[in-house]
């Protein structure tokens, strides 16, 4: 098994470009040296750049972009492409978050679009599903999260499947303060590895890095991450404070 271990801060629309360099100046110097965990910073992306070249050549340190538009290019005003914001310096792109599925109404079709232009610009997509309060409430929520993941991963090829990384954000769970238990993350996370074991294989599943997102911090991270499916956090309003993030990172 050779999946990774991955802290990763999603910032949403926070931080000035002066707060966002001091952030990641402050953890990356409060980082133990031969941390092997993955981080990755996810800042607005006008950001990207400058916070690139603040992470190259730190060892485990890496940036993505919250977004990527679904088409490679195009008349499309105030939109970002995969191209872009790979050659601003970003690796890893956050697809399928439920904020954009809500706020943006981003469809399975178009997240398919999206995966598929993120991969032709080798960046590697973090694929979020969840459901919601009342999905959860009426016991509908491992249908919810199959639904997701089947309309949007399964078409993959294997050798692209490779290169996901999926979290678990129960909807409910972000910026509420209310996380999903470490019982109720386990067989989330369980569950999700299954669904991957049957379209893509046992070995598949076994390297495929699970994230858990949704009001995880620096109190509940050690008990979220001592779960065997859970591999790691998909950080959002935690991931602003470097210590709060620096003490996550140390959670495993
Ligand atoms: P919070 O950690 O603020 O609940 O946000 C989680 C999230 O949406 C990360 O993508």
């Amino acid at each position: 098994m050779s999946r990774k271990k991955i802290v990763a801060g999603n910032w949403k629309m926070n931080k000035t470009l002066p707060e966002a360099e001091a952030l990641v100046k402050s953890i990356i110097s409060g980082c133990p040296e031969g941390n092997e965990v993955t981080k990755i910073f996810f800042p607005p992306s006008l950001f990207i750049e400058k916070i690139s070249g603040l992470v190259n050549g730190k060892a485990n340190f890496h940036v993505g972009a919250q977004n990527c538009h679904h088409l490679p290019a195009g008349a499309y005003t105030g939109e970002v492409s995969a191209a872009g914001v790979a050659s601003c310096g970003a690796q890893y792109v956050l697809t399928g978050h439920s904020e954009r599925r809500i706020y943006f109404s981003e469809s399975s079709e178009e997240l398919r679009q999206k995966i598929d232009v993120a991969l032709k610009n080798n960046l590697s997509p973090i694929y979020c599903v969840g459901e919601k309060i009342n999905e959860r409430k009426t016991n509908g929520y491992f249908h919810a999260v199959k639904k997701q993941i089947e309309d949007v991963i399964f078409y993959l090829k294997p050798d692209d499947m490779k290169r996901v990384v999926l979290a678990y954000e129960p909807v409910w769970a972000i910026g509420t303060g209310e996380t999903a238990t470490p019982d109720q993350a386990q067989e989330m996370h369980a569950f999700m590895r299954l669904a991957v074991a049957e379209k893509f294989g046992p070995e598949m599943a076994a390297n495929t890095s699970i994230l858990y997102g949704g009001s995880c911090n620096a109190g509940n991270a050690k008990e979220l991450f001592s779960c065997p499916d859970v591999d790691g956090g998909l950080i959002g309003g935690a991931s602003l404070k470097a210590d709060e993030f620096l003490m996550i990172i140390n959670s495993f």
